[in-house]
């Protein structure tokens, strides 16, 4: 075919091709057809151009850059045309959007925060200490040396620089005892460890609540008179029985374990039976002497609580397992 006449003949083509286009996605195909790099028809043209001999093309050029031109332009003129088209599409503002999901405190969270600010009203400060913790605080300072029996009780991960994870939060009771004179009130909210089977109301990693106070003339009666007051306080209900049992903590004398349970709780619910909840009792006097506070002058009360069981009784949960679960569709129903 003359090549003046290719010229023509894909310029008029593209053209019309470019011109019936009506969205995006046609431009593109008429784009890939006529402009596409060593396949499109514009290729051809090219090649004609290239093949014609050297005198024919001083007259083929004019004509050869006309259809380069003509077949750019048409391509952007649609293009334009398109783009104007397709953001003038109306939006539906009647669409459902897309909701955010917010996330929510954990509920252990939820509960310790109520814990702190139940004794904060009555006067406590609110502290913190290391997980990894030296032996000394963790048992030494609280009359469990290391040939101890009580060391049984709470099986515990040593680390290989002869450190530990704490395994109840009274380490930060010996910790605390020297930063300032009695009288004083103190309350922990954290995590304890311990090396122990997992079943539905011990895990091996779980919060403590130590609470402990230092003053003259404390007694057995403060102690159990707190206690009620928290437990009154975060369960929000009359029916919830509480029972002081004699007990052993070799940091405490006389010792008590305190077990609750509600006659209202859900037939087949573990709370209807007594269920453990803290240990105390009054501060001993070699740990209190350990921590530089002569015992002659003050006497001390300390209690240490598994939170995740308060918890579960205040939310009806049956396993203790679901807290570390990181089950989503369990925590979300707690809200924030
Ligand atoms: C102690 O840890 C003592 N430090 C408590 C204490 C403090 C006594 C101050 C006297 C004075 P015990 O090992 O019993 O004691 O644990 C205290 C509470 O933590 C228990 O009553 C229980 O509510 C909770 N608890 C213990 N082990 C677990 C576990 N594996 N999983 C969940 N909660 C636990």
């Amino acid at each position: 075919m003359d090549a003046a006449v290719l010229f023509d003949q894909v310029k008029n083509e593209a053209q019309a091709a470019f011109a019936a286009a009506a969205n995006v996605a046609d431009v593109e195909a008429v784009r890939i057809a006529f402009l596409s790099r060593g396949s499109g028809r514009m290729n051809d043209c090219d090649e004609a151009f290239r093949a014609a001999p050297g005198p024919d093309k001083r007259t083929l050029g004019p004509l050869y850059n006309a259809v380069k031109e003509g077949v750019k332009l048409a391509f952007e003129q649609a293009r334009d045309r398109v783009a104007a088209t397709e953001s003038d599409t109306p939006i539906d503002l009647t669409l459902p959007g897309q909701a955010r999901r917010t996330g929510s405190i954990h509920p252990i969270s939820q509960v310790g925060a109520e814990v702190e600010a139940v004794f904060q009203s009555m006067g406590y400060e609110v502290i913190d200490g290391p997980h990894v913790e030296l032996d000394e605080f963790n048992f030494g300072r609280l009359n469990i040396p290391a040939d101890h029996p009580a060391r049984d009780h709470q099986d515990t991960f040593w680390l290989s620089n002869g450190k530990l994870l704490r395994t109840h939060t009274s380490a930060v009771q010996s910790r605390t005892y020297p930063l300032t004179a009695p009288p004083f009130r103190r309350v922990v909210v954290g995590k304890v460890f311990r090396y122990e089977a997992v079943d539905a109301t011990h895990d091996n990693t779980f919060t403590q609540v130590e609470g402990f106070a230092v003053d003259r003339d404390l007694t057995v009666a403060h102690l159990v008179g707190t206690i009620r007051t928290m437990i009154a306080r975060i369960l929000r209900r009359d029916d919830v029985e509480v029972r002081l049992r004699p007990s052993y903590f070799p940091f405490v004398e006389p010792g008590f374990e305190v077990d609750v349970r509600s006659s209202s709780a859900p037939e087949g619910s573990r709370f209807r039976n007594w269920v453990e909840l803290l240990g105390c009792g009054m501060i001993h006097a070699s740990v209190l002497e350990q921590g530089g506070i002569d015992p002659t002058q003050w006497q001390g009360f300390a209690f240490g609580m598994g939170l995740e069981r308060l918890a579960m009784i205040r939310h009806g949960i049956q396993d203790i397992r679901v807290f570390n679960g990181a089950d989503l569709r369990s925590l979300r129903q707690f809200g924030s």
